[in-house]
């Protein structure tokens, strides 16, 4: 008999857990939450306290004991890694977070394992769901800007500089892989290749002004497209307060669109039909539920047999954008993504 519901592994209930489990809440709702996972007792304790899950503090046990079927992995990048291939190894379905890994050859072997097994691998990238950017490139194949010829995005994230506080691994490149733009970044280079296609090649420039955080806090990119137009993206953690900025904007030979950020979140299109704008959508709702949107699409790849909306193959594209703008940091050249 076809399974209707799916048990899953919380692999790591840290910060984006919370946002997991939200989403399986409100909109995943054939996951069943039969096991958590987390080295960390108090945060361990608190998801098992919410899901009605049981606890493991490793993995290895979890895999030894617990009843579930698939995995949703949620932990340091560097641990990816690790942690992907004994659920492999256990013939789970894998969803593991952005990005695949901490550098290239922990991403590869990661790839290369999924492909020895006959259970699901997929990358959670929430911003493959996002309904504004989904939209926006509808109204971009329907010539409502004319030609595109030029996309902006400007990616600013708070962080805190509590420095009583051990730094968080995220500071650290030997966990992390990089700073701003491979981590949060991701989620405005992935809308970027979903309205203007591939990444061809980048160049850019990045910097540090967050104290003791060894990746870029800040990075400016420029982009070409395989289409042969171009973009530019702000990656920027910001410990201060932030004016604010389009989310997106994509210039066309007859108009703008805009996506605009914060709590008005909207989509917006200028042409000369619109000379002052029409709010397409508001879109912070669609942002909001994206995480379930991941997980539900994930949940239907592995019951329904669904064709998911984004590969770990080209989920690799946004690390590869960030590995490449380290590249050329060092060259002062342009450097290919793929
Ligand atoms: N999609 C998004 O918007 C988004 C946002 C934030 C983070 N992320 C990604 O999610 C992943 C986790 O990031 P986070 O911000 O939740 O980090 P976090 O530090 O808040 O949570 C990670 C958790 O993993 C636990 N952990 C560490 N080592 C472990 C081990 N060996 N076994 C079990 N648990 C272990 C930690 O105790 C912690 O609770 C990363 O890949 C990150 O890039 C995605």
């Amino acid at each position: 008999m076809k399974e209707d519901r799916l048990k899953i592994a919380l692999i790591g209930c840290g910060g984006i857990a919370q946002e997991h489990w939200k989403g399986i809440q409100r909109i995943a709702t054939r996951v069943d939450v039969t096991v958590v996972v987390d080295t960390n007792l108090e945060s361990l304790n608190g998801m098992a306290a919410a899901t009605n899950a049981e606890p493991f503090s490793e993995i290895g046990l979890a895999l030894e004991r617990g009843d579930f079927d698939a995995v949703d992995i949620m932990l340091p990048h560097d641990l990816h890694e690790s942690a992907a291939l004994d659920c492999f190894n256990a013939h789970k379905h894998v969803l593991l977070e952005k990005p695949m890994a901490h550098d290239l050859p922990s991403a590869e072997r990661i790839l290369e394992a999924s492909k020895k097994v006959d259970t699901v691998f997929m990358i959670a990238e929430q911003a493959q769901y996002w309904p504004d950017v989904l939209k926006a490139r509808e109204l971009m194949n329907d010539g409502a800007i004319g030609e595109v010829i030029s996309a902006n995005g400007n990616f600013y994230d708070p962080v805190s500089v509590d420095s009583q506080a051990p730094p968080p691994w995220r500071y650290s490149l030997a966990s992390s892989g990089g700073g701003v733009t491979i981590d949060g970044g991701a989620h405005w280079i992935r809308p970027l290749r979903m309205m203007m296609g591939e990444i061809d090649e980048v160049i850019g420039v990045a910097g540090h002004h967050i104290p003791r955080m060894e990746g870029e806090s800040w990075s400016r990119m420029l982009l070409k497209f395989e289409s042969g137009t171009v973009g530019t993206l702000i990656c920027q953690n910001v410990a201060h307060v932030a004016a604010p900025a389009d989310m997106f904007r994509i210039t066309g030979t007859m108009g703008e669109l805009q996506i605009t950020s914060g709590r008005q979140g909207q989509l917006i299109l200028y042409n000369n039909e619109n000379p002052r704008g029409r709010v397409i959508m508001n879109a912070v709702e669609g942002k909001i539920n994206s995480y379930g949107e991941e997980i539900k699409d994930f949940c239907e790849v592995v019951l329904d047999g669904k064709v998911m909306a984004a590969t770990p193959e080209f989920s690799l594209g946004e690390m590869r954008t960030a590995l490449a703008l380290y590249k050329s940091i060092k060259s002062g050249s342009w450097e290919k993504v793929w």
